[in-house]
């Protein structure tokens, strides 16, 4: 697979079959992924993965959260400006409408919109994720190199056949990623990634993206 296929295949998928992922393809791809840049060669990445029973467990501690109502775990960095200006805001709304419509909810639905967004702590189904930590020293620009390596870990995954969502989803239930992982302090949990071979059954809309002109300014001589 060329990297402009990895590239364009690559989604956030959010239905897995429970085919196993081989150990020894994973520690391939986190091998490669190694190889991402960072400012300084600081590798600020630190990475948990979890499969088999301590994910099963996971999950099922997760979903005894989501099922008794329990609050989220007290925020460590914010997903989102809080008051989104445009045009992040309305990109939002594009995506939360994209989403929703592909399992036919409407935005007026907020039960199964609940129940939807719910399915991220069962790893939409994956028999393998990983969990993101950095060091809460680290700047912005050491967060902005997770997000390279996080990156390559995803293409090199469809390289392997595999599909993969990262969710910061899982930062709200850190807590529980902590029992299972048992992390140092200095670790702060950015976010999980589900990994696995896709459940072609499941309905998706692809996402769209702005036109190049919206994100990209050339200048030129
Ligand atoms: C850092 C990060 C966190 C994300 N967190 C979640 C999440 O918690 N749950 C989820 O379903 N998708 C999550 N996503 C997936 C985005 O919604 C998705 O990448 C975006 O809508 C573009 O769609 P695409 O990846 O399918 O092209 C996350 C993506 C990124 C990069």
């Amino acid at each position: 697979m060329d990297v402009y296929e990895a590239v364009r295949s690559r989604r956030a998928v959010r239905g897995f079959t429970d085919r196993q992922v081989p150990r020894d393809v994973l520690e391939r791809v986190l091998s490669a992924a190694a190889w991402s840049p960072s400012g300084s060669n600081l590798q600020p990445w630190r990475i948990y993965v979890v499969t088999g029973g301590p994910l099963g467990e996971l999950k099922k501690r997760a979903g005894e959260r989501v099922a008794a109502g329990d609050p989220w775990d007290e925020r460590q960095y914010e997903m989102y400006p809080a008051d989104l200006k445009s045009p992040y805001r309305e990109r939002r709304s594009a995506f939360g409408q994209e989403r929703y419509s592909a399992l036919g909810i409407t935005h007026e639905d907020w039960e199964a919109r609940q129940r939807a967004a719910a399915a991220n702590w069962d790893c939409f189904g994956a028999p393998a994720a990983l969990f993101c930590y950095i060091d809460r020293d680290m700047g912005r620009p050491q967060w902005a190199d997770l997000g390279m390596y996080l990156q390559t870990v995803m293409l090199l995954l469809r390289a392997e056949g595999l599909h993969s969502c990262p969710q910061m989803a899982w930062s709200v239930y850190r807590k529980t990623v902590a029992e299972i992982v048992s992390p140092p302090d200095e670790l702060i949990l950015f976010c999980g990634m589900s990994i696995g071979f896709e459940d072609v059954t499941v309905k998706y809309v692809r996402t769209g993206r702005a036109p190049l002109a919206g994100t990209v300014t050339f200048v030129e001589g």
